[in-house]
């Protein structure tokens, strides 16, 4: 078809950049400064250009301590709606790319929630953008191979925050180092590119690197990146040239300087980002040291991949030659999240291992997109000038256009287009015909002309718009025999011919008037008099149908209203209000029954705060625990029948069960289920320690235990129970060490709708959240923060809070555990008493732990999220723990825990190359 292809609008303005990439300083080069105004070259020789004819978004100004760079002074970002916000940037198809995005949040937006929203690369998933601290450099990049002349990075589903990006940049390679056999399935995303034996923390890139990749600086150790290095390792480097060959392998000042084992090994442990999973690594060698005739052999030993360990690398033979490179590496590996690696000196060897530089990627599943997306863009194509055809990436992913509805489908299809008053000039595109799924057509209140084309392959059609434009020509006969056809809309066109009598149908809504040449079959004296259909029968139908829609939205209506009824909400009904009604749901014990169950209170098994604990056994044999209040704890009766209120409509497996109360003789009582292993406090520090320390697993399982408790209280209960007093002594154990949480004294309900309640601060030092703290806001973050507390303390054995223990200037177990963790050194903090454990699950917890104690509540995880990364520690414990009992005699290096861990990871991969495929021989790209 020709589409007569007219410009609607004046004031043409685009919101897609095609940029062209060889005006900048590389060819392939594009930098993008986001939020910019002017073009500018930076102190690497980078030329930027401004972002400034995308149309969407606003910009601003940012200024960040000790950022001087321009690019990152500004910024643009979008709103936090359901759309998506696209970059459209040109490249050469065949070839391959690097794409890097990068994010330095700078407060830009005064708002204390940090912004999370999501990136994707056309219609994949890229990342999830998480930004955690105001004045540090998000950082993506991507390698992928093109297939179009376009590509589109787009930011949507903002969680938190507004979506926001600093840079954009596009650097295009000319070799194949990153060809893989799964290019055409996977991108790679990049993991770690690591310049060991650095003489700085600066990364090199541009222009030491042509392509501009970032080769971090080894001495740059980030929070458990990078860490656990060997005793003797030392730095090396040379000024001789390298022999680096061609193409993309690492640039020469990379390959310059190197670390060596001097003791025999090398050993690294990284956090990789985004796996466990497959991805691509290589190691890149130069014998760069005067080693005179000295061997230097050595192997790469990867806990619990034997296989891997058997090739030797020799870097002066297998490179064949000093200052040369060798590059041994896997084509696809399965790796976890923590890898720790070794490089040991084989024993026939004087020298130890020797590493330059080493590269991880990670396969990232391509998305193919929505089936429609290159009939759709063949459409688009002719309105090139308007907003709406611009919106850029997948018509469908990750969200569709604004006028666009997909289904659901995993290559999904068009379902609905929604074009009415566009300004839409000429004909109808013969290829929307094409879209196969189509349930709804949109068209009308346009200009268009000419005749309507044929639609009789959308077989799905439902619903036709197409009134108020200038169609001429007849109503196609097929559109009788579109099956699923309701509605009809083709008034006020210019339409001419009879109408097929198949559309004048009683099922069918259909509006043909204001088409002064159309005629109803064969009857050309009666036209115009239809209004919709041509009979009462249809009239007295649509009547029909809205009601039946109203009835059935109200029946839709009704349902949800039960819907909701039947959603849990604990035992709360039987409690209708505060007073007596609600003493009448819990137990009411005399105060008699109290004394005979306590022998008049002869056993005190504890006491706090609010009162002391007795033992008691009732009548019936059951085990109880009397807590008897202290008189000031309660300032009256209303206080005691709240208290009561909550307790008795709370009831939870992992809660001490509430068995009721009594309120004589002046005293105010509360009875519980009597817990018969004590505290969880008494079992890390008190005199019960000495027995037997619990082990990693137990103490996972109870924080679990914990764990569901406390979520039970924020998201069970309506409304939702803040604790306000979660510390290691109310966690309480029962006889099989299984864990419940305790003493809701100091509960308070949360009050409905909002997110805080204001109160009296209360809660024990050390574990009282600072922000509530600071702000007497208490909400659900403030548990959260006390239960970090208590995950420090499983993984320590450290109380919360010493004058011993942390060392000077902290008393706190926050703050100590925070500078251990963040150095990467998980093992200064770890309880010495803990017998075998497995480092991965107690990283999980360690790092989890620190989200829980984030300063601001905000920046915490919810209960849920907890339970989950404590659920996913224990699977990895227990699979680790089953190991260790299964092969004791694998002990490649020294921590065996550690080894245990990657085994089950490791083995569950069998889809890396083999050995004599890549390792031993360099490969061959
Ligand atoms: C900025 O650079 C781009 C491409 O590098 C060029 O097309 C544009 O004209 C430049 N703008 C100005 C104002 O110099
Ligand atoms: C950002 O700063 C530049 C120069 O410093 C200024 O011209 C511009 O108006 C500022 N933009 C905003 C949005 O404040
Ligand atoms: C900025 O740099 C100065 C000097 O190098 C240093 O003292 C200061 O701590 C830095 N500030 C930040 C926020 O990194
Ligand atoms: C949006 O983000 C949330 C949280 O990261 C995620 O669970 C959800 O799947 C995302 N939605 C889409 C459409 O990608
Ligand atoms: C319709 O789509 C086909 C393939 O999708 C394309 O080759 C053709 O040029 C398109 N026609 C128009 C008029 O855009
Ligand atoms: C359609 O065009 C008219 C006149 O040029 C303009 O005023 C109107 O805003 C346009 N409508 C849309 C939706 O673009
Ligand atoms: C049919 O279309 C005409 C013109 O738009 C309108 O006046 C009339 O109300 C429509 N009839 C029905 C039943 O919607």
């Amino acid at each position: 078809m020709e589409a007569t292809r007219l410009r609607l609008l004046s004031t043409a303005f685009s919101l897609i950049l095609l940029l062209d990439a060889t005006t900048a300083q590389m060819p392939g080069f594009v930098s993008l400064d986001c939020g910019g105004t002017g073009n500018f070259t930076d102190e690497l020789g980078l030329e930027w250009t401004p972002d400034d004819r995308l149309i969407d978004g606003k910009i601003t100004n940012i200024s960040v301590a000790n950022e001087t760079r321009k690019q990152y002074q500004t910024l643009r970002y979008f709103p936090a709606d359901d759309r998506k916000y696209c970059y459209t940037l040109e490249v050469i198809s065949r070839t391959r790319y690097l794409v890097r995005a990068t994010f330095l949040y700078g407060n830009f937006d005064n708002n204390n929630v940090y912004p999370k929203f999501d990136i994707s690369l056309g219609a994949t998933h890229w990342a999830t953008i998480v930004i955690s601290d105001a004045n540090t450099i998000e950082l993506q990049e991507l390698i992928f191979l093109a297939l179009d002349p376009t590509i589109s990075v787009c930011l949507s589903n903002a969680t938190t925050g507004q979506p926001f990006i600093s840079t954009l940049e596009l650097r295009q390679f000319n070799g194949s180092i990153y060809l893989t056999q799964y290019e055409s399935q996977f991108y790679l995303s990049i993991s770690a590119r690591i310049n060991f034996g650095a003489d700085s923390e600066a990364p090199v890139r541009y222009p030491d690197d042509p392509f501009d990749r970032i080769w971090e600086s080894d001495s740059l150790r980030k929070a458990n990146y990078l860490v656990d290095v060997a005793v003797g390792t030392e730095k090396v480097s040379t000024k001789i040239p390298i022999d680096v060959s061609s193409g993309e392998r690492p640039p020469q000042k990379v390959m310059q300087t190197a670390v060596v084992g001097r003791n025999g090994s090398l050993t690294y442990r990284l956090n990789l980002d985004g796996f466990p999973g497959f991805g691509w690594a290589f190691t890149y060698f130069a014998e760069i040291e005067d080693v005179g005739n000295k061997s230097r052999k050595f192997r790469l030993v990867l806990p619990g991949m034997p296989d891997l360990s058997k090739p030797i690398v020799n870097i002066e033979e297998n490179a064949l030659g000093k200052y040369r490179l060798y590059e041994p590496g896997y084509y696809n590996i399965s790796l976890p999240f923590v890898l720790s690696f070794r490089f040991g000196r084989t024993s026939d060897s004087s020298l130890g291992p020797l590493l330059n530089a080493m590269e991880i990627n990670k396969y990232l599943k391509k998305n193919d997109g929505s089936v429609d997306g290159s009939v759709i863009a063949s459409v688009v194509s002719l309105y090139s000038s308007t907003d709406w055809a611009l919106e850029g990436g997948d018509p469908c992913l990750p969200v569709p256009w604004s006028w666009v509805q997909c289904n659901s489908d995993p290559q999904p299809r068009i379902t609905k287009i929604e074009l009415s008053g566009k300004n839409l000039t000429g004909n109808i595109p013969t290829n929307l015909t094409m879209l196969s799924g189509l349930v709804e057509l949109w068209l009308d209140g346009n200009s268009l002309t000419g005749q309507i084309p044929d639609f009789s392959g959308c077989v799905d059609l439902e619903i036709i718009h197409l009134e108020n434009n200038q169609l001429t020509g007849e109503l196609p006969s097929y559109m009788a025999e579109l099956p699923n056809l309701r509605e009809l809309y083709v008034q006020n066109n210019k339409l001419s011919g009879t109408v097929p009598t198949g559309l004048l149908n009683n099922n069918l809504v259909f509006n043909y008037t204001g088409n002064i040449n159309l005629y109803k079959g064969g009857n050309r004296g009666n036209r115009n008099k239809i209004i919709i259909g041509s009979s009462v029968g249809a009239g007295v139908l649509l009547v029909a149908i809205i009601a039946s829609c109203l009835l059935m939205h109200k029946a839709r209506k009704n349902y949800s209203k039960q819907g909701q009824l039947e959603h849990p909400m604990p035992a709360q009904r039987l409690v209708s209000s505060l007073g007596d009604a609600a003493k009448d749901a819990a137990h009411c014990f005399t105060f008699s029954e109290i004394e005979d169950a306590t022998n008049k209170f002869e056993r005190k098994v504890g006491s706090g705060g609010f009162g002391v604990v007795y033992y008691g056994k009732l009548i019936d044999g059951k085990e109880i625990a009397v807590k008897v209040l202290t008189s000031n704890s309660y300032q009256g009766k209303r206080e005691f029948s709240n208290e009561v209120t909550l307790l008795s409509r709370i009831h939870h497996r992992n809660l001490v069960q509430f068995l009721g109360f009594c309120q004589e003789e002046g005293k105010s009582i509360l009875v519980y289920e009597f817990m018969h292993s004590g505290t969880l406090k008494e079992h890390l520090y008190g005199p019960r320690t000495y027995e037997r320390s619990i082990s990693w697993i137990k103490r996972l399982e109870i924080a679990e235990d914990a764990a569901k408790g406390i979520e039970y209280l924020h998201t069970g209960c309506v409304p939702a129970v803040i604790h306000r007093d979660l510390k290691t002594s109310n966690i309480l154990l029962d006889k099989n060490m299984h864990a419940k949480v305790s003493d809701f004294g100091l509960s308070k309900l949360a009050v409905d709708g909002t997110s805080h309640v204001s109160s009296i601060v209360r809660g024990t030092v050390g574990y009282l959240d600072p922000e509530y703290y600071i702000s007497q806001q208490l909400t659900d973050k403030s548990d959260v923060y006390s239960f970090g507390v208590i995950l420090l303390e499983l993984i320590s054995g450290q109380e919360a809070i010493s004058n011993e223990s942390f060392g000077v200037n902290c008393r706190n177990i926050v703050q100590w555990a925070k500078l251990h963790i963040e150095n990467g050194n998980i093992q200064g903090i770890i309880d010495l008493s803990l017998g075998e454990y497995d480092i991965q699950s107690m990283w999980k917890i360690a790092e989890k732990a620190l989200m829980c104690v984030q300063p601001h509540g905000s920046m915490r995880p919810s209960m849920s999220e907890v339970i989950k990364e404590i659920q996913d520690a224990i699977s990895i414990e227990r699979g680790a723990k089953a190991a260790r009992e299964g092969n004791s005699n694998s002990d490649e290096i020294s921590r065996n825990s550690m080894h245990s861990s990657l085994n089950m990871d490791l083995a569950a991969s069998e889809n890396y190359l083999s050995i004599d495929e890549s390792i031993t021989q360099p490969t061959a790209r």
